[in-house]
């Protein structure tokens, strides 16, 4: 694992985004893995900044992301698909048709779940961006998912809806499903960047990089890959010194 230890949250993004943009700008045509909460937001202002000023195109970029709350949607602006329209998608040149996420309104969802894997597997990500929980999650995987999972449904820890709750008008309004990506398809990604900030993530930090590689932390399982760029600020590094 590589690790970068920034001062403030724009320089975390500032990072994050010279990762991100070696792929993109190497590969035109990179699969790119991408998440949603508070994390990403910072880079995702800087890459489409670097889009209008710089001209990074994304013109044959194709993106998948990691998770969906089961029974939302577009029309949803609590959705993660609503999100990343407004935070990402709408500022730079990516075709919608090349923008990828669990549908969390399917019909039937573990058709839904086999239908991502499969599409997760003709599309390996070159490069997962990730977020992580404070109790160690990645994606959605909670504590004791087993590392080998593929797309499935998950029940959300009381912690993580609370976690969540900000997004939402009240606690009660916060999902109690999600689909999201495994941990073996988070894995089988080429290159895997997290971003992490506050003392609140600390302990997750903490874990990911220092502790015991077990299904207790999601996270720790990013030890056994061989391409991982952690950014964190002081504050969320600050159990590793
Ligand atoms: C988001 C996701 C989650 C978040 C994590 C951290 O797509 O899968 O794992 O990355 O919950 O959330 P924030 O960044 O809001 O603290």
């Amino acid at each position: 694992m590589k690790g970068i230890v920034t001062k403030n949250t724009d320089e975390l993004a500032a990072e994050a985004l010279k990762v991100m943009l070696d792929v993109v700008q190497n590969n035109p045509n990179a699969v790119i893995g991408l998440a949603t909460g508070s994390s990403p937001v910072g880079l995702y202002k800087k890459m489409i900044e670097d889009h209008k000023t710089n001209g990074t195109t994304y013109a044959n970029i194709k993106s998948v992301n990691l998770d969906e709350y089961v029974g939302l949607g577009i029309e949803s602006d609590q959705s993660y698909v609503y999100f990343m329209n407004d935070n990402l998608f709408k500022g730079i040149d990516i075709k919608a048709e090349n923008t990828n996420l669990p549908n969390g309104k399917a019909k039937d969802m573990q058709e839904e779940c086999a239908r991502y894997t499969a599409l997760l597997n003709s599309m390996p990500q070159d490069i997962q961006l990730l977020g992580i929980g404070a109790n160690g999650h990645i994606g959605f995987n909670e504590p004791n998912t087993p590392f080998d999972s593929t797309t499935h449904i998950v029940e959300l820890e009381e912690g993580t809806r609370r976690d969540n709750a900000r997004f939402f008008a009240s606690l009660d309004e916060v999902p109690t499903h999600a689909i999201t990506m495994g941990i073996a398809n988070i894995m089988n990604a080429k290159k895997i960047l997290v971003v992490a900030n506050g003392a609140n993530k600390a302990k997750a930090v903490y874990q990911m990089i220092k502790g015991e590689v077990s299904e207790s932390c999601p996270a720790s399982i990013l030890q056994k890959h061989n391409d991982v760029v952690v950014v964190v600020d002081e504050a969320a590094y600050s159990l590793c010194k």
